[in-house]
């Protein structure tokens, strides 16, 4: 080494963005440098059917929007995720290290060279959307049409399916046809009896609902037995927010028997408001299992419409950066699956741990960039342990100034929650603070229950 380039290798390390410290190639090439990156960070999303609105899976593709690929990866605005790796790690996490989100900016300065045939790594890109993987059924529900009327519009929806025998299913996942406009579904199913309802594929499949009615029609929607009574029913089967992805528990966890005859019911598919016409074709995908139900999944939801008080009251002054926090003490052993942290457009960060008997803190989750359009439901890669009389603390900061791009009063009004409705409420007036946590009773040795995806069902 001579003088020169000592003095460089030391600038760089000083610099950390600069190439020849960090294993950055010279002059990276799409087919052996970018291509490995971006089948495995952004082509789930960035393909045919994916949620993302344009495709990356080719050198064409990529070249054209190379610029701004350099800028989103260096603001860590794609991939995105928004949970904070260095405080809990999650399954399916897709964060980029510096040294790969240096590839994509030496790669668009040098040219965007494609590199030779031969490097190029195969992909075959999913021809179903999905974030699970390959459905065993898919199930259309009805088309909405949709106007430019500005306004938010709510439907009972039924979806109903039959199979040639009882199944036992491992996940269903809703997928939004219309990605900007479908706000939020909630789906139970019901299990009939074969012929139990003989009118459930007749029409209607949905009731158009104002906003605040929450209970489901059961009569205008042919959901009751023939008899009258009120079907067996799995609550909560399906769940969607803008920006989830569905997951899937390995090992018979949270499986449930699914019978020959029976339908989805969403209780409030809410679309936000309509700037033009548009037409909305949603539908579920559903995973089956060949292995038995093993243990139930159960949930607990803290804040809004929740088991805990927000405190203070979730009303958020304008111009003011708030925090809000809710505690709940669980009175048996649990052992966590999947936490959802959920806050509308005013939400800044948000943080949440428990606090064990003898003092120790279980770390759950920070976000310290809340993003909206982000709301995972993020599966911890093995079981977590909260033991009984622990505290599970959540803390949110909501900044209702005019500073908050995403403020949708501009200037800032006065918002709060809504407690007489479902909690789905996007309206501008409407916010929310919500912590989902969905858990199984604890068994020794859950600690290390890996809850990464099973691949043979
Ligand atoms: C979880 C799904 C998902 C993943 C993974 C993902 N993206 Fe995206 N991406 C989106 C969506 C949705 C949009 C459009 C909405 C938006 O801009 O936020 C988007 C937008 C973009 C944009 C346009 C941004 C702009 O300001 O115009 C670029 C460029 C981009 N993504 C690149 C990438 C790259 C590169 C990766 C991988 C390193 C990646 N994305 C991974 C979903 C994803």
């Amino acid at each position: 080494m001579n003088g020169n380039t000592f003095l460089v290798a030391g600038v760089c390390l000083l610099l950390f963005a600069c190439g020849a410290g960090n294993g950055v190639p010279d002059k990276p090439t799409f087919n052996k440098h970018v291509a490995p990156l971006m089948f495995k960070h952004c082509t789930p999303c960035h393909r045919e059917g994916g949620v993302a609105p344009f495709s990356l899976i080719n050198y064409e593709q990529t070249k054209r929007k190379a610029k701004t690929i350099a800028k989103v990866t260096e603001k860590r605005y794609m991939p995105p995720w928004p949970a904070d790796a260095s405080y809990t790690h999650f399954v399916g996490e897709n964060f980029l290290s510096d040294q790969e989100i240096a590839v994509f900016r030496r790669w668009y300065e040098t040219g965007m060279t494609e590199g030779a045939a031969e490097d190029l790594p195969r992909y075959e890109p999913p021809t179903w959307r999905s974030q699970i993987g390959k459905p065993d059924m898919v199930l259309p529900l009805d088309s909405v049409r949709l106007f430019p009327n500005l306004k938010d519009r709510f439907f009972i929806i039924k979806i109903p399916g039959m199979l040639d025998r009882d199944t036992w299913v491992r996940a269903v996942e809703f997928v939004a046809g219309n990605q900007d406009l479908v706000h939020h579904f909630n789906g139970h199913l019901l299990l009939y009896k074969p012929g139990a309802n003989r009118n459930l594929f007749q029409q209607p499949m949905k009731v158009e609902v104002s906003s605040g009615e929450y209970k489901t029609d059961f009569k205008v929607l042919n959901l009751f037995n023939n008899d009258g009574s009120i079907p067996e029913r799995v609550h909560s089967a399906v769940n969607y927010l803008p920006g989830v992805l569905g997951t899937a528990y390995p090992a018979g966890l949270g499986t449930f028997r699914i019978s020959r005859e029976f339908a989805f019911v969403g209780n409030d598919m809410h679309y936000g408001p309509a700037d033009r016409l548009a037409t909305d074709r949603s539908y579920l995908n559903l995973f089956f299992s060949n292995k038995p139900p093993s243990r139930p999944v159960a949930e607990i939801m803290l804040g809004t419409n929740g088991v805990s008080p927000i405190v203070p009251p979730l009303k958020i002054a304008p111009g003011k950066v708030q925090t809000h926090s809710t505690r709940f003490r669980i009175d048996k052993d649990i052992s966590v699956l999947t936490i959802n942290p959920h806050l509308h457009l005013l939400g800044k960060s948000f943080l949440a741990y428990a606090i064990k008997p003898n003092g120790d803190t279980i770390r759950l989750i920070r976000i310290s960039r809340w993003d909206f359009r982000w709301q995972y439901f993020y599966t911890f890669q093995k079981m977590v342990h909260i033991p009984a009389g622990s505290e599970i603390i959540a803390e949110a900061v909501f900044d209702n100034t005019d500073r908050n791009p995403n403020n949708p009063n501009q200037p800032p009004k006065e918002v709060g929650e809504r407690l007489d409705y479902g909690g789905a409420s996007m309206r501008a007036t409407d916010e929310m603070f919500q912590f989902i946590i969905t858990y199984t009773l604890y068994q020794p040795g859950d600690e290390n229950f890996s809850l990464e995806p099973d691949k043979s069902r």
